[in-house]
């Protein structure tokens, strides 16, 4: 089969330029309100739609443990219609890893996951599970997905995550977005600056996420180096009032005023 070619100018669906902001949707939250009445709708699979109308350059997803919110059945058919990058959150779980394996979304994300948390808390440890991690990333390399840890902006994790292979580090920034203070808020973002760099002389590309609002984005959208921005609860809470497309479109727009000069 000939690969589509999405390079028109005006496909929405194009991959984003290089150098440019790009933004993956979190889509777990309509799993979750559908899960609260354990029925049809609403469907993830058209938020994903929606999204990326809006102008997502890819859409997440977290098959947890649990199945919580996002099933199996949402992973399948994510896989079948989103036609931008698919990323999916995952733990290190074999039984997990085995799933995306058979799946192959273009980008796994690999993250921490207890069972008890309202959405995930801090990074992955790399340098404490290296054994575990190196597994998995090996055996979802195979399969030729792209790997990205979510880990916090910490050069001890960051060269770990370089050393066991995986391609992309995610910074956490669950830090800045809950500092209390502005003499804190300034120090998580020194530290993103910071890990920016390390990542970036490891060879790793650069994403962040966790947290972010339209209200705290601005100065993390003007870090130099960052690729990917992955927003979740912040964009489907102001779309349960504009609308997916709209919401989406509106923190695109931030992202894209705030980003460096140059970009
Ligand atoms: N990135 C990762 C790895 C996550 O686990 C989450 C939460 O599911 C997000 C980004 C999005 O976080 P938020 O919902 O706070 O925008």
């Amino acid at each position: 089969m000939i690969a589509e070619d999405r390079s028109e100018p005006d496909n929405p669906v194009r991959p984003p330029k290089p150098g440019t902001p790009a933004l993956g949707v979190n889509i777990d939250h309509v799993a979750t309100v559908r899960q609260a009445r354990q029925t049809f709708e609403p469907d993830p699979a058209w938020a994903a739609m929606e999204a990326q109308l809006g102008g997502a350059d890819a859409i997440t997803f977290h098959l947890r443990e649990d199945r919580r919110h996002i099933n199996d059945r949402d992973a399948r058919l994510l896989k079948e219609v989103v036609a931008i990058k698919l990323n999916m959150e995952m733990s290190v779980e074999p039984d997990i890893v085995k799933i995306a394996v058979g799946l192959k979304p273009e980008q796994c994300t690999l993250v921490p996951e207890k069972r008890q948390e309202v959405t995930t808390e801090g990074g992955l440890d790399v340098v404490g599970q290296r054994e575990r991690v190196a597994r998995a990333v090996k055996q979802l390399k195979k399969a030729g997905c792209t790997l990205s840890a979510f880990i916090e902006p910490i050069p001890a994790q960051i060269k770990a995550s370089a050393a066991v292979g995986f391609d992309t580090v995610e910074l956490w920034s669950g830090g800045y977005a809950n500092a209390k203070t502005e003499d804190e808020k300034r120090e998580r973002l020194q530290a993103l600056r910071e890990g920016i760099i390390v990542a970036q002389d490891a060879g790793l590309n650069v994403n962040v996420g966790h947290g972010l609002t339209y209200y705290n984005i601005a100065p993390v959208a003007a870090l130099p180096g960052l690729q990917e921005f992955h927003i979740g609860h912040s964009i489907i809470a102001r779309a349960m009032f504009v609308g997916i497309r709209e919401a989406v479109r509106q923190m695109k727009e931030l992202l894209i005023r705030y980003a460096p000069k140059g970009v």
